[in-house]
């Protein structure tokens, strides 16, 4: 179901100077040893997540299906990316269901928060709130005005059975609201952080709400753990794109860039840019990821990695058959020129592109390009991907040794806002 192509990127024979590291490092992913290793949770999540929580979770996204129309999910970062990005990845950018998903919380954007508040006016809409410290600022905001209008509307002991929060067990702002209010909350495990929780209820709420089957997402996050969770490294392909990560940086590439050719797979370029740049960026240390969406970038940024500094390498993400596909249809007049396509679909086009652009790229301007091939974009394979990424970056941050689960420099820019806000304490 996934598979990876190096043979445009790097030598089979890099693999072996790194058969020691990974060998060790794999060690401390699996024996919970490395540093951040009170962290190191969602290793072995597929196999030790709270079966009970998972039904629950199921129950009640039933209730918000059959009761609302729209769902508010309120966080950002680790407790939003992941959510939207399977959304989008799984159900497309204009699909159609019962339950219309809203993401807020993720801004301070007074225009965004202002025009979805304007939109929820008179709406049946229910609110998951999402953050695992509980005092995250945009999330708090959001939060506040989301519960205020809903209590307007309906009431405060009716709002009380459309509030629904995930967030630590015990600790945090957020927790003591909800055992206040008596909201339903769901756990965002202590030992997992918010960037590797999308297979915690903090992605999986949220998707079963939109009616995505999140039993398929763990099945196959529990088949990538089986896959990657050794240093066989002849096969274990997680960890042979970790390792060419590690042999670009080391070989004078600073970004990697992720490249679909599907625009609702952006969210999940972002939600990796997250992964890899919050575990890794440290220590003046660690790639920049960026993203690209083809073709639609070949028009924009295109030129720059056919022809730029040569500072970037290339992981592609191909998913071999579309969920959907349109027949180009014959125009008698043919004044376009396009009938030398008709009765071509459009994803023949579009895998045609990316082999135009890979030889271009790869071959005229000598950019590594690596290959992941997915055979469709479905649940089971998403949780599969989401893992692999995952132990990918555990690997590869720790290769570099960095601690992959904290982000210290996130707190700068808080401090200094918190004092220009006037924040007790700042
Ligand atoms: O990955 C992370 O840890 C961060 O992106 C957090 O998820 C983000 O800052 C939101 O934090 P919280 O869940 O505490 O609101």
């Amino acid at each position: 179901m996934i598979k990876l192509d190096y043979s445009k990127c790097v030598d089979v024979k890099i693999f072996d100077s790194y058969k020691e590291d990974v060998k060790r490092v794999n060690k401390m992913i699996n024996e919970k040893s490395g540093p951040g290793n009170d962290y190191l949770g969602w290793a072995d999540w597929p196999i030790n997540y709270d079966r009970d929580e998972v039904r629950r979770i199921k129950e009640c996204a039933n209730y918000i299906r059959g009761h609302f129309d729209i769902l508010v999910v309120c966080g950002i970062g680790g407790s939003y990316l992941g959510a939207r990005a399977a959304l989008e990845a799984l159900k497309g950018l204009k699909y159609q269901d019962k339950m219309e998903i809203i993401f807020m919380g993720q801004t301070f954007s007074p225009n965004y928060v202002a025009q979805v508040m304007e939109y929820l006016k008179g709406k049946n809409f229910a609110i998951c709130v999402i953050s695992k410290s509980g005092t995250t600022t945009e999330t708090s905001i959001s939060f506040r005005l989301l519960k205020q209008l809903l209590e307007e509307q309906v009431g405060k002991e009716a709002s009380k059975k459309a509030i629904y929060a995930v967030t630590d067990k015990e600790r945090g702002a957020l927790k003591t609201l909800c055992n206040q209010e008596g909201y339903e909350t769901f756990v965002l495990p202590g030992d997992i952080g918010g960037r590797y929780s999308v297979l915690t209820a903090v992605g999986l709420f949220p998707l079963a709400c939109a009616g995505i089957d999140i039993d398929e997402m763990l099945k196959g996050a529990q088949e990538a753990r089986e896959l990657y969770n050794n240093d066989d490294l002849d096969h274990n392909i997680c960890y042979q794109y970790a390792i060419i990560r590690d042999y670009m940086y080391r070989h004078d590439k600073s970004v990697e860039m992720y490249v679909t050719y599907e625009p609702q797979m952006s969210q999940l370029s972002e939600w990796l840019k997250q992964l890899f740049g919050e575990s890794e960026g440290k220590e003046k240390k660690g790639l920049l990821p960026g993203s690209v969406t083809f073709s639609t970038d070949l028009h924009s940024l295109g030129q720059f990695l056919q022809d730029g500094s040569p500072v970037l390498f290339e992981t592609i993400i191909n998913v071999l058959s579309p969920n959907q596909d349109i027949l180009i249809p014959h125009d008698n007049e043919d004044l376009d020129g396009l009938n030398y396509l008709e009765g071509k679909n459009l994803e023949f086009v579009n895998q045609k592109a990316f082999e135009g652009t890979l030889k271009a790229h790869s071959e005229d301007g000598g950019v590594p390009c690596q290959i992941i091939y997915l055979d469709k974009m479905n649940e089971r394979n998403l949780g599969h991907l989401f893992y692999f990424f995952m132990r990918a970056c555990g690997m590869s941050a720790y290769l570099l040794d960095i601690n992959p689960f904290n982000q210290p420099g996130v707190e700068i820019y808080k401090r200094n806002m918190f004092h220009l806000l006037g924040k007790k304490g700042y």
